[in-house]
């Protein structure tokens, strides 16, 4: 019984981990939205679930990255991921932005209101998500 205990606690600490899908090694179409969470420079990184990454980059809270306001929470990012803290270029109708990821997202990505608003010409409240294409690129395009 000991053992069952050890094995759920440790299954229902790997599974989300597992469930993170692979980073794409080129452009991919996933749906895109917004929260305004991210649109505060004083956001904490604690609460986020790249906080340990950003932390060891000297960031704790979101306003500290150079790149801010252009961040986002992305489905390829989870606690302890190598893909936090690092750079993803969303394109849409032929506009892009850099964004980094600071977050998880369950489906997609979740970027700031001022990123998804670069890529809809400010419309990011009237489109509430698009399908937009995203790639990871070098952080240097993040200024990370
Ligand atoms: C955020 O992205 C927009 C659109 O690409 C860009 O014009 C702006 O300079 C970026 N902001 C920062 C701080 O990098």
């Amino acid at each position: 019984m000991l053992y069952t205990t050890i094995i759920a606690a440790f299954a229902s600490f790997v599974l989300p981990v597992l469930a993170v899908p692979q980073a794409p090694g080129h452009p991919v179409t996933i749906t895109a939205t917004w929260s305004a969470a991210y649109d505060n420079p004083a956001l904490s990184v604690n609460g986020l679930a790249c906080s340990d990454a950003l932390i060891r980059k000297g960031i704790h809270t979101i306003g500290d990255l150079k790149n801010y306001p252009n961040v986002t929470g992305i489905q390829y990012a989870s606690f302890g991921s190598p893909n936090c803290a690092t750079c993803y270029k969303f394109t849409y109708q032929g506009k892009s932005v850099n964004v980094v990821a600071i977050d998880n997202a369950q489906h997609g990505a979740t970027l700031s209101t001022a990123a998804l608003n670069a890529l809809t010409n400010g419309h990011a409240h009237d489109v509430g998500s698009i399908q937009a294409t995203v790639e990871q690129v070098p952080n240097s395009a993040c200024k990370l």
